[in-house]
C-alpha cells in the first residue's frame, strides 16, 4: 500500500504538528467565495443591465448551491467607461445598479443568511470624471493638483512623456493634458488616472472609504490591481526586457522590466497600514484579498513576513496550468511551499478578465467530467476557492470580435488580427472581456431568465444558454451544478476539507495522471482526514487509499456517498474523497 511517509518528509512537517490547525482558523480561511459581475448576473427592472435587486431576489439560489461568501464587482458611480473600476464616487452607488438602501438590504440579507459580503475596491485609480481628477486637472496650481501623478514631459516643449514607463495593458502609461501642458500618469486606461499615494491627505481619504465600508458592515474587501498603487518617486526609466507578452507568473512584458512601476516596496508597507485598518474591525473579524501579479514568493510578500499585511492574495497561475496530473500536483506542491500556515493560498479559475474556464478543456464530450474535476480539486485541496459566476453550469466561451466589443481594453486591441485573439485565448489572455461576462444563464427562455423578455441585455446573451442553464441543470443529477453543490456540502460538512493541514500522496505510488492528497484536522482523539484522488488521464486506473480507514466515499460521478473501499478504480476525470473516522 502507498505510504504518507514520503509526502510528510516533501512537506517538512510531521502530521501530528501540522494537524491541529483547522477548526480554529478564522473563518474567511474556511469560507468559498462566489464572485457575481452584478451588470450580468440578474435584470430586474428591465434595463437590459444586471442590478441589485436582481442579485437580492437570486440569494436562495446562492444559498441553495452553498457558497458562503459573495465579492460583488464594482457597482459604485461612474460613467461606466471600464463598467465600474471608473469609480467617480467611493461613497454613492450607481443608478442602473440600485441605490444605497439596496446596499444595505444586501448585506443585511446575506448576514442573516449566515453568509458574508466581499466588495471591490479600486485603490489604484479614479475615474478621470472623479471630481478630484476634474479640480487637479484644471490648472498647475490646483490644489488637488497633487491627488494624482503629473510631471512635466522630456524633449522640445515637453512633448515626449516624462520617462518610458509603460502601462499595463503595453504603450506608454503616461497621458498628456493640453490645457496644462503636463503629464499624467495612467496604470491601467488612460481614463483611469493613478491617484497619488505619496500625498498623505489622498491615502487618508482612500483608508476613509475604506473605513466607511467596514462600518457598514462589509466582511472583506478585493483590492483592484494593488500591486501598482506606489510608482518609484525617482520616476527613473524602468529596465528592458526581452519578454513580449507579460504571463501570470511574470507580469513583465511588452519589452519592459516594470521595475519603478509595480510590487514597489511602499506598496507592501501601504498593505500593512491597509490591514491595521481593517483590525480595527473585529466582530467579526474582515479579511483584504489583493490582486497582485507574479510567482508565488513575490505574491507571498504582499502577506507580510508575519502574515501582518493582506489576508489573501489571488493566485492566477492556476489559470493557466495545463489540465494534467503532473502540472497539478506540482502547482499544489508550489502553493503548498509559498503559503504554509498561517498563509493561506487562493485557487483561481475564472473571473471577470480571464477566459472562462470551460474553455481550456476542448472536446464537449469530456468538457462536462473535467470541469467537474478542477470542481473537485478546488474544493477539497487547502486554501480559499474563488468560484466565477456560471462556473458551477459551464458556462463558455462564444467569441465576439473584437471590433464589436464594449469591453475597453477590446477597443485598445482592436488593430489585432481575429486569428491572433485566439493565440492569446489559448495563453490565458482575454483581448475581449465581454466575451466571459455574458449574461448569467437562469433558464432556457427568452435572454436567459436574466432580464425580462422585452429588455436587450447589455451583452447579448451565449447561443448555448436553450441547453446550458441553472433551471435544466437543477432537474438534472448527473450536472456540473448538481456537482458543486454535492461538493459545497460536503466541504462544509468536513471539517478537514475546510481547513485541515494538506500532505501530497508520495510521488510515484499513484499513476502520474492521478493527483493524491490527504486533508487532516483536528488533536488525536478528535482527528479526522479526508483523502483525496483526482484522476487527469483518459482511462480507467486503479490506486490504492494508504493507511486505510474509510468511513465513507464521494465521487463527483455520483451526486452521493457510499462506503468507502481500500482499492479504488477510478474513471477517466473521476475525482474521489475517502473519509476517515474520527480518532
Ligand atoms: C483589474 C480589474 C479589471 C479592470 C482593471 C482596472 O485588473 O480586474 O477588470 O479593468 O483592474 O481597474
Amino acid at each position: 500500500m502507498a505510504s504518507l511517509a514520503g509526502s510528510q518528509r516533501e512537506n517538512g512537517a510531521p502530521l501530528a504538528e501540522t494537524a491541529a490547525s483547522g477548526a480554529d482558523l478564522p473563518w474567511w480561511k474556511r469560507t468559498t467565495v462566489y464572485q457575481i459581475y452584478p451588470r450580468s448576473f440578474a435584470d430586474s427592472n428591465g434595463d437590459g443591465i444586471g442590478d441589485l435587486p436582481g442579485i437580492l431576489g437570486r440569494l436562495d439560489y446562492l444559498q441553495d448551491l452553498g457558497v458562503e461568501t459573495l465579492w460583488l464587482s464594482p457597482f459604485f458611480e461612474s460613467p461606466q467607461a471600464d463598467f465600474g473600476y471608473d469609480i467617480s464616487d467611493h461613497f454613492a452607488i450607481a443608478p442602473e445598479y440600485g441605490t444605497r438602501d439596496d446596499v444595505r438590504r444586501l448585506i443585511d440579507e446575506l448576514h442573516a443568511r449566515g453568509m458574508k459580503i466581499v466588495f471591490d475596491m479600486v485603490l489604484n485609480h479614479t475615474s478621470d470624471q472623479h471630481p478630484w481628477f476634474r479640480a487637479s486637472r484644471q490648472d498647475r496650481g490646483s490644489p488637488l493638483r497633487d491627488h494624482y501623478i503629473w510631471r512635466d514631459g522630456r524633449g522640445k516643449d515637453g512633448r515626449s512623456p516624462p520617462n518610458n514607463w509603460k502601462s499595463i495593458l503595453g504603450g506608454s502609461g503616461w497621458h498628456r493634458d493640453e490645457a496644462t501642458g503636463q503629464w499624467y500618469w495612467a496604470s491601467f486606461l488612460p481614463f483611469q488616472p493613478d491617484l497619488n499615494y505619496r500625498n498623505p491627505v489622498v491615502k487618508a481619504a482612500m483608508l476613509d472609504v475604506v473605513r466607511h465600508w467596514l462600518k457598514e458592515g462589509v466582511d472583506g474587501l478585493r483590492l483592484d490591481i494593488f500591486n501598482a498603487l506606489f510608482k518609484d518617486a525617482s520616476f527613473a526609466d524602468n529596465p528592458f526586457s526581452f519578454r513580449p507578452v507579460p504571463s501570470e507568473k511574470n507580469p513583465h512584458g511588452f519589452f519592459q522590466r516594470y521595475k519603478h512601476t509595480i510590487d514597489h516596496p511602499d506598496t507592501i508597507a501601504f498593505a500593512r497600514e491597509l490591514r491595521e485598518v481593517v483590525d480595527e474591525h473585529t466582530d467579526p473579524p474582515r479579511f483584504l484579498v489583493g490582486e497582485v501579479f507574479g510567482d508565488p514568493e513575490t505574491l507571498r510578500r504582499y502577506c507580510g513576513e508575519a502574515a501582518s499585511a493582506l489576508h489573501l492574495v489571488f493566485l492566477f497561475e492556476s489559470m493557466t496550468t495545463p489540465f494534467s496530473g503532473k502540472a497539478v500536483r506540482r502547482l499544489i506542491a508550489e502553493f503548498e511551499r509559498a503559503f504554509p500556515e498561517p498563509f493561506s493560498p487562493t485557487y483561481v479559475f475564472g473571473n471577470h478578465d480571464r477566459p472562462r474556464l470551460i474553455h481550456r478543456f476542448g472536446a464537449p464530450e469530456t468538457r462536462d467530467a473535467k470541469a467537474k474535476l478542477i470542481a473537485t480539486l478546488q474544493l477539497t485541496v487547502r486554501g480559499v476557492p474563488f468560484i466565477y459566476y456560471g462556473e458551477e453550469i459551464g458556462m463558455g466561451h462564444h467569441e465576439i470580435p473584437l471590433h464589436e466589443g464594449l469591453d475597453p481594453v477590446a477597443a485598445r486591441y482592436r488593430f489585432v488580427p481575429q486569428w491572433a485573439v485566439g493565440f492569446f485565448r489559448r495563453r490565458g489572455i482575454l483581448l475581449n472581456r465581454d466575451e466571459c461576462r455574458r449574461p448569467m444563464q437562469w433558464d432556457g427562455g427568452p435572454n436567459a431568465g436574466f432580464a425580462p423578455a422585452s429588455a436587450t441585455p447589455w451583452l447579448p446573451v451565449h447561443p448555448e444558454s436553450g441547453t446550458t442553464n441553472v433551471a435544466a441543470q437543477e432537474r438534472d443529477p448527473g450536472s456540473l451544478l448538481t456537482c458543486y453543490r454535492s461538493l459545497l456540502a460536503l466541504r462544509r460538512a468536513e471539517p478537514a476539507l475546510q481547513g485541515g493541514a494538506l500532505h501530497l500522496h508520495e510521488e510515484g505510488r499513484t499513476p502520474s495522471d492521478v493527483v493524491a492528497y490527504r486533508r487532516i484536522v483536528g488533536a488525536p482523539g478528535d482527528r479526522t482526514f479526508a483523502d483525496v484522488f483526482l484522476h487527469f488521464g483518459p482511462k480507467r486506473v486503479s490506486v490504492d487509499v494508504p493507511d486505510f480507514e474509510g468511513r465513507a466515499m464521494w465521487s463527483n460521478r455520483l451526486d452521493e456517498t457510499r462506503p468507502a473501499e481500500a482499492r479504488l478504480t477510478l474513471e477517466p476525470y473521476e475525482g474521489v474523497v475517502v473519509l476517515s473516522p474520527r480518532r
